[in-house]
């Protein structure tokens, strides 16, 4: 199997306000699979948030290795990086990240203006695909602030495969959302991961790794295998 992220020995400490260090991720390790569904599960300060945004290229690192499709993240152009970024890397969060004020397809249109994927005259019609797989056609041209939270959720997930990413990295995904409400976002996830995209999910609720074969668990600044 290829193999989409490669993490060696990685280690992030943030500085406290008192000059000292937080030492949160030390000497993590991490493999994912192409076309594997993962979840993480950690105490909240454990460094899921931490390791997304590293994942995810927002963020740097102090030391360690990170290789996405092989290629080592380090040594990355700035403009590399960004198009990692912009096209084969997205995010879902908790709290959604959408735009209230615009439409779901006003929202679901905007990673394309950073990806070079999908043409200028062909982004709304990605756009309109997009909601359609998560099936929210219907609510396409409604603000998001009128939106339930599992609409909006959908509606993000909807953002997030539009510009048709090799790997989704999703925050607590259905932090906000009730439970029945929640199984259905999982299993949307569970869907797309189907279809191919890679998935990493980090959570600290148990009852979403319940769900997936692949558990991992963040703690003291590593990854140790809970099954797989
Ligand atoms: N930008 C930052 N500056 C300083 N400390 C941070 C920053 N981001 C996170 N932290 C701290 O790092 C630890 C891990 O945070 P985070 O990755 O958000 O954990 P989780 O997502 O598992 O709850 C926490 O103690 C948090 O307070
Ligand atoms: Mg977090």
């Amino acid at each position: 199997m290829e193999k989409i992220i490669e993490i060696s020995d990685l280690c992030k400490s943030y500085k406290n306000g008192d000059k000292s260090m937080l030492k949160v991720l030390e000497g993590l390790d991490l493999t994912v699979e192409k076309g594997e569904m993962t979840v993480i599960i950690g105490k909240s300060g454990s460094g899921k948030s931490t390791l997304l945004n590293i994942l995810g290229c927002v963020d740097g690192f102090d030391s360690g290795k990170y290789l996405f499709c092989g290629a080592d993240t380090s040594r990355l152009s700035d403009r590399k990086r960004s198009a990692l970024r912009g096209s084969e890397i997205s995010f879902v969060f908790q709290d959604y990240a959408l735009i209230e004020e615009e439409t779901v397809l006003q929202n679901v249109m905007t990673p394309l203006y950073f990806s070079s994927k999908v043409k200028f005259g062909q982004r709304r019609k990605a756009a309109v695909k997009a909601i359609e797989a998560v099936g929210i056609s219907e609510l396409a041209k409604k603000k998001v602030s009128c939106l339930s939270g599992g609409q909006k959720q959908r509606a993000a997930i909807a953002r997030a495969i539009v510009s048709e990413p090799k790997l989704i990295l999703a925050d607590e995904p259905t932090g906000a959302l009730d439970s029945e409400t929640a199984e259905s976002i999982l299993n949307l996830l569970f869907e797309l991961n189907k279809a191919g995209t890679t998935v990493i999910i980090v959570t600290h609720d148990d009852d979403v790794a319940k769900k997936c074969k692949r558990v991992l668990s963040i703690s003291n600044g590593k990854i140790t295998e809970v099954t797989g």
